[in-house]
């Protein structure tokens, strides 16, 4: 989603900011803008289109400063267009502002601005903004009083930065709900909204919280509280190796993170600590369910987690949706424990659910990658995923993380409670440490037959996938990867469920991807395959069962591990099928279209 940088210091504002908006291009966006201050005044330049389009524009190579703010934007309100680019200013050009979130409440304050003589030239909700500093600016108050006061205003969410021409000399920032950074310097300060916009220049960072603000100047960072009382703020060293947040050598990210996943994983598990969360054998005993609630991949991750928790400690789980979760009422009480995972730590729908959850008494655990996001500052307990930057919109490296860490709780939670399968806990933690081999074997056996059938594939307007228990669970992520990033209309369906209504859409040539790997499912996930080729579909089978191949078309095979662990492995061939028949479709894998990497509104 939208992307923030601010500098403002000794240097020249102009490249740190486009490093930076280069550095955030991998969370989705549509449009770009700078605004520097320069003898007083503020230059503005947006367009539609890429970071590569700003730099192109005539006048960029005019303008330049010490102070200065830039942004890319993924369109909420108002197409994609250079009027409705950020960042915004007021009428008079006195007042500049970039804005991650969404002002609800903006067509009240553009009447009252309206009536007040403010014109409005963009469709955003983001143009009050200014305008309104403006207004209370006019009012007598001062650049800070008068962000503030418009701040009052606002419904919704915002991370803002600000900039006056009637103060050259700082930046002001302020944030609800949406996340912001300030990264220290020596004569130089910096704003990003995430942490990799500025690792190439700050390894010290401050992390703004909700209602709160800073104004921001080349040698000083001042903090206030919600009602604008001073505050003290410790700086915290986040150190990330260059090489994670390159492609180190790579064609692209998405590559990169699949091949990535043996280390990931093993580093995932290497840095568990399931004692932080002070479990007690009695605690869960009271426990009358579990929630896992997240989006996307991430509730992917969670429907696996239903099945080991389920099965391994006889604890009702119920999965769920963020977006759909906070508003079905939830039945949650102090016997509830919710689990909330999140890539990102910054999913706008998941961290309101996790709210929710607290809000009536559950206990919460965040399972995020990102350290320092904004879930781990209102999850009760943490737990982190190792798997390193994921910069690829399409999660990959994040989502094996996920169900090792979440395989591995569950364990956890079997122990504590006594659940007598000793043998089976033993096997699943011996298998779980040796899992990262076998994606290694996958990723060096099946690439070069997967590009094959890719090239096969790639014109398909649609394919299904279909599997049984874990496999179906499986079959959803491989189908979201597929769609994301192939543009491809790709469905899941629980291979015993095509029958009620989706074997309809099967017709001569039409392409299944059957996952099979549960053994005591084998017969019956065959028998639906059989009934989909007797419809004349094409069929790619992942498996690590011995099935007889006369009848499939393509079976990809994979190695043997615990079936409740199988979902590590089986996902791998499909990231890769995803990740081949978009190249063939010559589309830009990391980022696609529409999406974002990280998203940060409802
Ligand atoms: C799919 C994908 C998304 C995310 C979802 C949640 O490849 O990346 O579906 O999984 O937007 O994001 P996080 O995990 O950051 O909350």
């Amino acid at each position: 989603m939208c992307g923030i940088v601010g500098y403002i210091g000794n240097n020249f504002a102009k490249k740190v900011l486009i490093n930076g908006l280069s550095n955030l291009e991998y969370r989705g966006y549509d449009s770009a803008g700078i605004s520097l201050i320069n003898n007083n005044s503020i230059h503005t330049l947006k367009t539609k289109g890429r970071v590569k389009d700003l730099i192109q524009l005539s006048n960029i190579d005019k303008i330049d400063g010490y102070c200065g703010i830039a942004h890319t934007r993924w369109a909420t309100h108002g197409e994609p267009s250079d009027k409705n680019a950020h960042p915004h200013n007021n009428q008079n050009n006195t007042f500049s502002v970039v804005h991650n979130g969404i002002i609800e409440n903006y067509n009240e304050l553009k009447d009252f601005l309206i009536s007040k003589n403010y014109k409005f030239i963009s469709e955003t909700d983001t143009e009050v903004i200014p305008n309104l500093i403006d207004y209370y600016y006019k009012e007598g108050n001062d650049f800070l009083h008068s962000v503030y006061n418009a701040c009052k205003h606002f419904k919704g969410s915002y991370a803002i930065c600000v900039i006056s021409s009637f103060c050259p000399d700082k930046i002001i920032v302020a944030r609800k709900s949406s996340p912001l950074v300030l990264g220290k310097g020596i004569n130089e300060n910096f704003i990003g909204s995430d942490i990799p916009a500025l690792l190439e220049y700050a390894k010290y960072f401050y992390f703004i919280k909700d209602n709160e603000f800073a104004e921001v100047f080349k040698d000083n960072i001042i903090f206030y509280d919600k009602d604008l009382n001073k505050i003290e703020k410790n700086y915290k060293e986040i150190s990330i190796d260059s090489s994670d947040i390159t492609k180190n050598g790579y064609d692209d990210y998405m590559l990169k993170e699949i091949y990535e996943q043996p280390k990931s994983i093993n580093n995932t598990l290497n840095n568990l600590n399931f004692e932080t969360l002070d479990f007690t054998k009695e605690y869960l005993n009271n426990l009358k369910k579990i929630y896992i609630v997240a989006c996307g991949t991430a509730m992917h991750a969670g429907l696996v987690a239903r099945t080991l928790i389920e099965n391994l400690c006889k604890i009702n789980v119920e999965v769920d949706l963020a977006s759909e979760f906070r508003y079905r009422n939830p039945i949650i009480d102090n016997h509830t424990l919710a689990i909330f995972i999140s890539q990102s730590g910054e999913t706008a729908d998941t961290i309101a659910a996790l709210e929710l959850a607290k809000s009536y008494g559950a206990k919460t655990i965040a399972v995020t990658n990102v350290p320092e996001s904004s879930i781990t500052r209102i999850a009760d307990k943490v737990l982190y995923t190792s798997a390193g930057p994921e910069i690829a919109v399409a999660s990959t490296k994040a989502y094996t993380s996920q169900v090792a860490l979440m395989s591995y709780f569950s364990i956890y939670l079997a122990e504590l409670l006594d659940s007598n399968n000793n043998s089976l806990l033993e096997e699943l933690k011996e298998d779980l440490k040796n899992i990262h081999d076998k994606i290694s074997k996958i990723l060096n056996s099946t690439n070069l037959q997967i590009k094959d059938i890719a090239k096969k594939i790639y014109n398909e307007k649609d394919i299904y996938y279909i599997g049984r228990g874990l496999d179906y669970c499986v079959a959803l992520e491989g189908a979201l990867k597929l769609k994301e990033i192939s543009y491809i209309h790709a469905e899941s369906y629980a291979s015993g469920e095509l029958k009620h209504g989706a074997i309809a859409l099967i017709e001569n040539g039409t392409t299944v991807v059957s996952i099979v790997t549960n053994p005591s499912l084998i017969e019956k996930s065959i028998s639906n395959i059989q009934e989909v080729i007797s419809r004349g579909a094409k069929t790619i089978i992942i498996t690590n069962q011995h099935i007889d191949n006369d009848s499939f078309n393509y079976i990809i095979e994979i190695p043997k591990t615990n079936e409740y662990l199988s979902p590590i492995l089986s996902v791998i061939p499909l990231q890769l099928l995803a990740y081949h028949v978009a190249k063939f479709k010559n589309l830009d894998v990391d980022k696609p279209r529409n999406l974002a990497k990280s998203v940060t509104v409802e």
